[in-house]
């Protein structure tokens, strides 16, 4: 009797713990953040200068929002933007060169990858675009801030984002979406990729040290633009929830106040193939795993059936 007392006080205070004290911890530690649907309209930003009691930055982020809301109106001319769009090929080359903290990424499928306001926003001040305007006293010392002066007439905007949507679209693969949204600044170990991209194999040792001492250097240069080095992103999605993945990546302050990480502006398709891609090279067992639990429920199936027979007939005559 005393010993099923205590069973049962232990079992009380287990079910309030596991109920009552962690959800709420959870609840604390993590507020829950809505997600925006992947639309940029500056609105999370705006609120969260708000909620700082941050009138001048709230204000200054109004304008500017509403600054590229009027862009969003104007008709872009695709041929007119294929001519300014020579002005992006300057810095984003395709070619492993450094500039200001990072390798800009390739523009061969940002029509398909980023929404079409945050692209407006991105040329006309990317610090403000990527919500990390707080890093700079000046934002045109952003690493891509001097577009600003570069191309500040409206209607050249609305041609090189309109170019960019009708040319540099098409088919992405999962491993494209990331690379060019996420690569410069996360190395992937488990597919073998740095921030400078694929890690070819080498024939000499002296040439895989050669390549890693390169990959070294590259990241130091991460790490000194970012304050931190940005984590390899092989388990993340094992690791993090769905949720928490999908409302990070549409506004990292939203969870992480502070973080240096960039908004990257990506469409929800955008967003769907980078984490395909995660998913890939994180959870590589998950097609299988999933393939194969149908077949272990039939299996039950079969064999309680098999189990069933052969008992009726072990006891036949028995009775
Ligand atoms: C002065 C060099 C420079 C010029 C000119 C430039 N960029 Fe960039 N761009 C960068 C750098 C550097 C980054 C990476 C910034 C970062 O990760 O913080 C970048 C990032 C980007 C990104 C990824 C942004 C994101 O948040 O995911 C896009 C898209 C982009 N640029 C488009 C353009 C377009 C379009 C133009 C021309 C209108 C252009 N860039 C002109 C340097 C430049
Ligand atoms: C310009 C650099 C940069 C780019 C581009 C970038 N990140 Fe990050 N990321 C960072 C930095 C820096 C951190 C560390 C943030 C911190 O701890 O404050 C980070 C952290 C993260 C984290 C960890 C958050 C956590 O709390 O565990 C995830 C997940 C993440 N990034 C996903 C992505 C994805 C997905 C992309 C591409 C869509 C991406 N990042 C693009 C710089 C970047």
């Amino acid at each position: 009797m005393k010993e099923l007392k205590i069973f049962g006080i232990v079992a009380i205070f287990t079910l309030v713990l596991y109920w009552g004290v962690e959800p709420f911890a959870h609840s604390q530690m993590h507020k829950h953040i809505e997600s925006n649907n992947f639309v940029y309209t500056g609105a999370a930003d705006i609120e969260e200068a708000e909620a700082a009691k941050d009138e001048k930055r709230a204000a200054k982020k109004k304008a500017f929002w509403t600054d590229v809301a009027k862009v969003a109106k104007i008709k872009g001319n695709v041929a007119a933007g294929e001519t300014a769009f020579a002005t992006c090929m300057g810095c984003h080359t395709g070619l492993p060169i450094n500039m200001g903290g990072v390798i800009p990424p390739a523009l061969d499928h940002a029509g398909a990858l980023y929404d079409k306001n945050y692209l407006i926003a991105l040329i006309k001040d990317p610090a403000m675009a990527s919500n990390v305007d707080h890093k700079y006293a000046d934002t045109t010392t952003h690493p891509m801030g001097s577009i600003k002066m570069m191309m500040s007439d409206d209607q050249q905007i609305a041609d090189v984002v309109a170019y960019i949507m009708a040319k540099k679209a098409g088919e992405v693969t999962t491993k494209e979406a990331f690379s060019e949204a996420c690569g410069r600044c996360h190395a992937m170990r488990y597919a073998k990729t740095s921030q400078l991209g694929d890690t070819p194999t080498f024939k000499y040792k002296k040439d895989e040290l050669a390549h890693k001492i390169k990959v070294i250097e590259e990241q130091d240069a991460v790490k000194a633009y970012m304050g931190k080095l940005p984590p390899d992103l092989s388990i993340i999605i094992r690791a993090r929830g769905h949720h928490f993945m999908e409302t990070f990546v549409e506004n990292p302050q939203g969870q992480l106040l502070g973080t240096s990480m960039p908004r990257t502006g990506l469409t929800h398709e955008g967003y769907e193939k980078v984490k395909t891609y995660l998913e890939e090279v994180g959870d590589p067992s998950k097609p299988a795993r999933e393939e194969l639990g149908p077949k272990v429920l039939l299996f039950f199936f079969v064999f309680t059936g098999l189990a069933f027979l052969w008992k009726k007939s072990m006891w036949k005559g028995h009775h």
